[in-house]
């Protein structure tokens, strides 16, 4: 997709389409266009006039209106997109309206737009950099479509990919900031539809073996070292936890190692993603119905893929290291039993009560083996538990750790990106539902505060460095579509950990 950023008034604009955000007034009626706008063409300000003033467009959040051009000079459409009230402007309304001018353009089939940055516009409720990054996330987000397992296209002619997508600023002055947001916009959400098309694939294509290939590729794309262990090296290395989820596969897992790492000498963050490609359970298998659904659980490896991809691309200035334990969870006559007690690469023993509780056991051994980095962070991001889709919906991701400033970070990077998280605590008191008959510790809690164990779980394997855990089992794929996001994997993760990341940097 080609980037562009134009300088000039609206009715100069020369595009198929551009997209109007638009604000309510105190009274919740659409903005009269006169304020704090750049001119319009006459013919067109007339009839924007005349769609507002009858009431018929109201800017509603979410609301479209689409004007066609009169006269010879100017944009062929005008497509206002309501924000709601102005008090509520901010960045994630302008992604909601990217998404919007996305799903208007798939509908007419127009692969070209522009959207309008003004900072008068927008009143210093969000700065020009921002809002061209949202404005083009929204977009890039709310296009994607997965379509290329079908033998054939639609009918709808919305196949065609977006060809050209335009920020237009009214003064030289906007140039660099809206050059600066546009930029980091494309690439945050490509590596978050990226991110996406990995959790799509079913999972008799996306394997361990898979994932260890797209790594591979990734690597050599970006300039990054990547490493995989097989199933021996992993052995060798001593992940027993990693290995006996492993079991009931003919897939052989890989541990899968990515290093950017520009900043000589200073201490890395690592994030680590669940990588198991299907869980069916194991023998604690689960029921039919929705079991589909578990080809999602690598979602959590999706967005750390994704988001070395952005990091990389944006060249932040960090080093990141990316960790993932991928396997298969089936069952089989090979497979894990539970009341089996394994051991895991840190040696504590684990008695698994349950093999569905399978991705704190393969997040163990790669927690563990991120002490070798002596990380300055680390971030863990994985569906998780049932639990957290209890606890907090498909709105939040569910938030823990050991460290009150990285948990405070992350928040923060959180709200910046629109990918919001919420904090669960680790209280000591819940960690007695961890304690086993037989073994240093058992890998279930009971009903329970599940989210909140399964996060204590993890905690005992993480050692010193200043850790989260991020649970996605709830905000991984979405059932209903929202205004960036059609139905399908969310990619969530990617722009959460790139703003981490940022924030991070030590310029
Ligand atoms: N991958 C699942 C969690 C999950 C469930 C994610 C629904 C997304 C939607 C995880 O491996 C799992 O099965 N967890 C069990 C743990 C339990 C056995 C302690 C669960 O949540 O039921
Ligand atoms: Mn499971
Ligand atoms: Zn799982």
């Amino acid at each position: 997709m080609k980037l562009d950023i134009g300088v000039g008034t609206l009715a100069a604009a020369d595009t198929p389409l551009l997209v109007l955000p638009w604000c309510q007034d105190s009274e919740r009626q659409a903005e009269r266009p006169t304020a704090n706008m750049d001119p319009l063409d006459e013919s067109l300000d007339l009839t924007l006039t005349q769609a507002v003033t009858s009431g018929d467009f109201r800017a509603r959040r979410g609301q479209t209106l689409l004007l066609y051009r009169r006269g010879d000079r100017g944009p062929d459409r005008v497509l206002l997109i309501g924000v709601g009230e102005r008090g509520d402007l901010n960045a994630e309304r302008l992604r909601e309206v990217g998404g919007a001018a996305a799903g208007r353009a798939l509908e007419l089939g127009i692969t070209e737009l522009t959207l309008s940055v003004s900072p008068s516009w927008l009143g210093g409720a969000v700065e020009t950099e921002e809002a061209a990054r949202a404005l083009v996330e929204g977009v890039v987000l709310g296009h994607w479509r997965f379509e290329e397992l079908r033998s054939e296209p639609g009918d709808e002619p919305r196949r065609r990919p977006l060809h050209s997508v335009t920020v237009r600023v009214p003064t030289a002055k906007s140039r660099d900031p809206a050059v600066r947001g546009a930029e980091y916009g494309q690439v945050v959400a490509e590596a978050q539809n990226y991110a996406r098309e990995l959790a799509i694939r079913p999972a008799n294509i996306v394997n361990p073996r898979y994932l260890a290939g797209e790594a591979r590729k990734l690597g050599e794309e970006l300039g990054i070292e990547v490493k995989v262990l097989d199933r021996e090296q992993i052995q060798e290395d001593g992940m027993g936890a990693l290995l006996a989820v492993a079991a009931g596969s003919e897939e052989e897992p890989r541990f899968i190692v990515l290093e950017y790492c520009p900043e000589k000498g200073s201490r890395p963050l690592v994030l680590l993603g669940k990588g198991v490609t299907f869980d069916a359970g194991g023998l604690s298998i689960k029921t039919a119905s929705g079991m589909e659904t578990m080809k999602y659980d690598m979602s959590g490896a999706a967005a750390v893929l994704g988001a070395m991809r952005a990091i990389a691309r944006l060249k932040l200035g960090a080093n990141v290291i990316g960790l993932i334990p991928a396997v298969e969870n089936l069952p089989s006559g090979h497979a894990l039993r539970p009341g089996d007690v394994i051991s895991s690469r840190s040696r504590k023993t684990i008695e698994v009560l349950n093999t569905d509780a399978e991705g704190r056991l393969i997040l163990a051994d790669a927690l563990n083996y991120a002490a070798r980095y002596e990380p300055d962070a680390m971030i863990d991001i994985a569906t998780l538990t049932g639990a957290c889709v209890v606890a907090l919906g498909h709105h939040a991701i569910g938030l823990m750790g050991n460290d009150q400033p990285l948990i405070d970070e992350v928040l923060a990077a959180g709200g910046r990106s629109g990918e919001r998280v919420w904090h669960l605590p680790l209280w000591e008191e819940y960690r007695k539902q961890l304690e086993s008959e037989v073994a240093d510790i058992k890998n279930t809690g009971g009903r329970a505060a599940g989210t909140i164990t399964a996060g204590l779980f993890l905690r005992e394997f993480v050692g010193s460095a200043p850790w989260a855990h991020l649970d996605i089992a709830g905000t991984a794929w979405a059932e209903k579509a929202g205004p960036y996001q059609p139905t399908g994997p969310t990619g969530v993760g990617v722009r959460l950990f790139t703003e981490w990341v940022r924030s991070r940097e030590s310029d």
